[in-house]
């Protein structure tokens, strides 16, 4: 029994330990005026595509304030630095870069030592662009403009 005892204390510090060392490096999401500095061209680009839109969706039937639907209309919904409600964080309303490139902050502070995910793949796609959403998901058609033009 105290065997046990001592040995489940111990695996519960090694634990915490782990835990704490990935909360540590974790980044968080900034939003597009953090990247659109360094990166204008895609920034610019991506105005044009229906991703930076997708609030407008939602506002078209007064829909941007239901959780059900801003899930996927937004970025880093309930994660920190996300996107929390309209009012509170409209900044990061819209599908931006860090919903497929991952919180951005690390790499905000030293881009050249922080990298940040480069390519998403289907799999974070279809996150949002589910069976119910959109049937026909077809990543190598819909990945070819992510950055619009
Ligand atoms: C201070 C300038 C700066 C800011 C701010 C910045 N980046 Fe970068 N980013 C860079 C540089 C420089 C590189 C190229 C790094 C390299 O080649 O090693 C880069 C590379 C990238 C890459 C390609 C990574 C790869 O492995 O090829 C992506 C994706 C990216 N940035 C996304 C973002 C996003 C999203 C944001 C906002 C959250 C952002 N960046 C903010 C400077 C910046
Ligand atoms: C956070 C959820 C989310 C993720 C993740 C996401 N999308 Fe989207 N995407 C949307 C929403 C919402 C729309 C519709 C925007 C609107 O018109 O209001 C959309 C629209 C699009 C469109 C334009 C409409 C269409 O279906 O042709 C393309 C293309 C697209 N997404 C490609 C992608 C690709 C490729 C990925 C993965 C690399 C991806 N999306 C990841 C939410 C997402
Ligand atoms: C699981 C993720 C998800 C949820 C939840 C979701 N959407 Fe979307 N929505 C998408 C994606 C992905 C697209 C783009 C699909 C496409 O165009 O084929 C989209 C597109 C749209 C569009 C643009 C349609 C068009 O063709 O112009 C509207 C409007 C919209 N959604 C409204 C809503 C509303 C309202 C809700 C809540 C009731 C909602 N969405 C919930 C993912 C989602
Ligand atoms: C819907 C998903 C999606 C969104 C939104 C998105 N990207 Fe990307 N990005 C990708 C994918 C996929 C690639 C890899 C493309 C390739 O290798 O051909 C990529 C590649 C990149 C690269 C490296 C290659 C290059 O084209 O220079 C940079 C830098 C980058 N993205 C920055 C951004 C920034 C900044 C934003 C926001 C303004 C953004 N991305 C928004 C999916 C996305």
């Amino acid at each position: 029994m105290t065997i046990k005892k001592g040995a489940g204390i111990i695996l519960l510090l090694l634990l915490m330990n782990t835990a704490g060392a990935y909360s540590e490096q974790s980044a968080t999401y900034v939003g597009l005026k953090k990247c659109a500095p360094c990166h204008p061209n895609i920034s610019n680009s991506w105005q044009n595509t229906r991703h930076a839109k997708a609030i407008d969706s939602l506002k078209k039937s007064g829909q941007e304030t239901l959780p059900a639907c801003v899930k996927c209309h937004v970025t880093g919904y309930e994660l920190d630095g996300g996107f929390i409600d309209y009012e509170l964080t409209p900044e990061m309303a819209g599908v931006q870069c860090e919903v497929c490139h991952g919180p951005g902050s690390e790499h905000v502070a030293s881009p050249m030592t922080k990298k940040i995910v480069k390519e998403s793949g289907a799999a974070l796609c279809r996150q949002c662009h589910t069976q119910g959403q959109d049937p026909g998901f077809d990543y190598a058609v819909k990945a070819k403009n992510v950055h619009g033009n």
